[in-house]
C-alpha cells in the first residue's frame, strides 16, 4: 500500500494544467467521491493494525500535497488567464542580476590596455591553424626535439592542420601581412595534448607580443617588459631575466617577478625563492625574420609570450586552473568588484 500511495505521488507530482476545467478533472479524480482518495480511506480498514500509523500518515500527507497543488495551479492559471485586475502595474519589476567579467578576461583587457599604452595594436589569427605558421616558419625544424615541448592536436585526415599549441603563430600572420614597423599583441586561445589537472588544461589563453624595426635591442625588450610588470602587479616589482632556449627567438629568456606575497624574502607561493615565472620571450631570430622576408640586416624585433591564466594565478592566488574553466557561479561573483 505504502508503495501503491508513493506513486500516485509521483503521477499527481507531474500533473500540469492550463485550463481550470483540466484542473477541476484533476481534482475529481483525487478528491472526489468516487475519487482516489476517497478510495484509500476506504481500504484503510483492511491494513493491518502494526501499519496503520504509517499508512494513515502517508494518506493525509498525499490528500495535503493535491489540495496545495490544486491550489498553486488555480493561481498559476488565473495569473496566466488574464485577471488584469489583479496586477499592479506600478509595482517595479524583479531586479536584474547583474552578471561579472570573467577573470581571464579582466586580466586579457588589462593586458592589452598595459601594452596599448605602449602603443601596441592588437591582431588575432585563426585558431586551427597549419604548420608553417605553428612550427616551420617559427624555426622548429621537421624532426626537431623542440617540437615535443608543444603536444599538439592534429587533425587525422591531414596532419598539416592543427590546433594552435600558441600564439606565436600571429606572429608569422603579422609579418605576412603588414608593412614595418611592427608592435602588436595578439591575445588568443591555444590548444594543447595535456591531461587536465590543477596545473595543466587542454585549453587555455596567451597573449603574444612582437616589435620589429630599425634597431630594437635587448634594452628595448627588458625595459617594456619591467613597465608591464609593474603596472600589472604593482610599481614595487622587480624583474629577472634567466637564459632559456625558444627556437623562434635567439637569445631567449625566461622572465620571473619578485614575489608580492612575501616581499622576494622566500614563502610557499614562490616556493622560497622570492622569484614567480611568468613568461618567455627573447629577439627574434633572424632566420623567422627571413622566412617572412624581413632583412635581418637592417631590421632587428623582440617577441614575448605570456599566459593569461599564469597571470590571473599569480594575481589572484587562484592556483588550480580548472575553476577558470568551470563557470561556477560561485567562483565567478568574486571577480564583480575587481574591473
Ligand atoms: N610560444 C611560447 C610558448 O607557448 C611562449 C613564447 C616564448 C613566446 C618566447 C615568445 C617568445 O614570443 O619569444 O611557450
Amino acid at each position: 500500500m505504502l508503495h501503491n500511495i508513493d506513486k500516485i505521488l509521483e503521477e499527481a507530482g507531474r500533473f500540469k494544467a492550463d485550463t481550470k476545467e483540466e484542473l477541476e478533472q484533476f481534482r475529481i479524480h483525487y478528491l472526489g467521491k468516487k475519487g482516489i482518495l476517497s478510495e484509500l480511506f476506504r481500504s484503510f480498514k483492511d491494513v493491518p493494525a502494526d501499519q496503520k500509523r504509517e499508512v494513515g500518515q502517508k494518506i493525509n500527507e498525499l490528500k495535503q500535497f493535491i489540495s496545495t497543488k490544486i491550489e498553486q495551479l488555480l493561481a498559476d492559471i488565473s495569473e496566466d488567464g488574464g485577471d488584469d485586475d489583479a496586477r499592479d502595474l506600478t509595482l517595479p519589476g524583479p531586479p536584474v542580476q547583474a552578471g561579472a567579467r570573467h577573470p581571464i578576461s579582466i586580466v586579457r583587457n588589462e593586458i592589452i590596455s598595459i601594452f596599448g599604452r605602449l602603443g601596441y595594436t592588437i591582431s588575432e589569427g585563426p585558431e586551427i591553424e597549419d604548420d608553417w605558421h605553428v612550427f616551420s616558419s617559427l624555426n622548429f625544424p621537421p624532426e626537431h626535439p623542440a617540437r615535443d615541448m608543444q603536444d599538439t592536436f592534429f587533425i587525422e585526415k591531414d596532419p598539416d592542420i592543427l590546433l594552435r599549441t600558441h600564439t606565436s603563430s600571429v606572429q608569422v600572420r603579422v609579418m605576412e601581412n603588414e608593412s614595418l614597423p611592427i608592435r602588436t599583441i595578439s591575445p588568443g586561445r591555444v590548444f594543447r595534448n595535456e591531461a587536465i589537472s590543477a596545473r595543466a588544461h587542454c585549453i587555455f589563453h596567451q597573449v603574444e607580443g612582437l616589435y620589429i624595426d630599425e634597431n630594437v635591442s635587448f634594452a628595448d625588450l627588458k625595459q617594456t617588459l619591467l613597465y608591464f610588470a609593474r603596472e600589472m602587479f604593482g610599481k614595487h616589482v622587480e624583474i629577472r631575466l634567466r637564459p632559456s632556449f625558444f627556437p623562434f627567438t635567439e637569445p631567449s629568456a625566461e622572465m620571473d617577478i619578485s614575489c608580492q606575497i612575501c616581499g622576494g624574502k622566500g614563502c610557499n607561493v614562490c616556493k622560497y625563492t622570492g622569484w614567480l615565472e611568468i613568461l618567455g620571450c627573447g629577439m627574434v631570430d633572424p632566420n623567422v625574420l627571413e622566412f617572412n622576408e624581413i632583412d635581418s640586416k637592417k631590421y632587428t624585433g623582440f617577441a614575448f609570450g605570456m599566459g593569461v591564466e599564469r597571470v590571473a594565478m599569480l594575481k589572484y592566488q587562484v592556483k588550480d586552473l580548472r575553476l577558470y574553466f568551470e563557470n561556477d557561479i560561485r567562483f565567478l561573483e568574486q571577480f564583480k568588484a575587481a574591473y
